[in-house]
């Protein structure tokens, strides 16, 4: 499974692999991921466990380098990991086709990112609706659908504008209801507030408690220390592991 010869897990935790999935939303066990930089494996991240049940409002902190955006990556199923084990809702992420994988994450998780990721072209509504129109959708459906939650982000009355003419808390608006429009179980947020103002960036985590208080589970990676506190949890991640977990 493992690309390189480098990790060999220890018998300890093949015991791990063996206990059936329990009632956590997210269960890692022994994770490892790899890139190769120069021909070289580089090793992210080491030997992660982690559990995160539903309805939970996580925090990730660590410094710039330390695994976080890979690791939500991982969580998100827009990475594979290397060895080790991710079940989802009880379900192993391993080995997926690139179709499964799509269907699993537009089935459960909606993603924000610090650069909003809007479609510079379309309008407010037309980007919250965008997930609709992957599931086919028909157009009234859709918008009627993208208005609601343009309402719940409180952005109703720019529905109709195109991402150049919104502040970047609106924009980030915009990116959350997009990821809201799909009923996910689980929001993934990586730097939700890196490019803005710490007023609006306090807007905007006042908005993710609000989706999580909805039953949401959330997971935020942050820098910021005071954003962290918002949240329940807090999950420091230094030179690839977790801190305080058995080295
Ligand atoms: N696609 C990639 N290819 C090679 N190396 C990568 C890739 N993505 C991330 N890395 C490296 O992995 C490490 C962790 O990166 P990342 O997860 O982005 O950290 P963080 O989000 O905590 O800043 C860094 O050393 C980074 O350079
Ligand atoms: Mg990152």
């Amino acid at each position: 499974m493992a690309p390189y010869a480098l990790y060999i897990p220890s018998p300890d935790r093949y015991r791990f692999f063996l206990s059936p999935p329990g009632t956590s939303m997210i269960r890692l066990r022994g994770v490892n991921k790899f890139y190769e930089v120069g021909g070289r494996p580089l090793h992210v991240l080491k030997d992660l466990d982690l559990d995160i049940a539903e309805g939970e409002l996580v925090a990730i902190m660590g410094s710039s380098g330390s695994g976080k955006s890979t690791l939500l990556n991982i969580l998100g199923i827009l990475d594979a990991y290397d060895a080790g084990s991710y079940h989802l809702d009880s379900q192993l992420i391993q080995h997926l086709s690139e179709a499964d994988a799509a269907r699993l994450r537009s089935r459960f998780i909606g993603f924000v990112f610090q650069s909003f990721n809007l479609l510079a072209t379309k309008t407010a509504a037309e980007n919250v609706a965008l997930p609709l129109y992957y599931q086919g959708v028909p157009r009234r459906q859709r918008h009627a659908t993208a208005l609601r939650y343009l309402e719940k982000v409180g952005l109703l009355d720019w529905a109709e504008h195109l991402p150049s003419e919104l502040s970047g808390g609106q924009k980030q608006r915009v990116a959350i209801a997009r990821a809201l429009i799909s009923q996910p179980r689980l929001v993934l947020a990586d730097e939700p507030t890196g490019a803005l103002d710490s007023a609006t960036s306090r807007e905007i985590m006042d908005l993710i408690q609000q989706v999580n208080a909805e039953g949401i589970t959330v997971i935020v990676v942050t820098h910021e220390q005071d954003i962290a506190a918002m949240m329940r949890r807090t999950i420091r991640l230094k030179d690839g592991r977790i801190e305080g977990a058995a080295p």
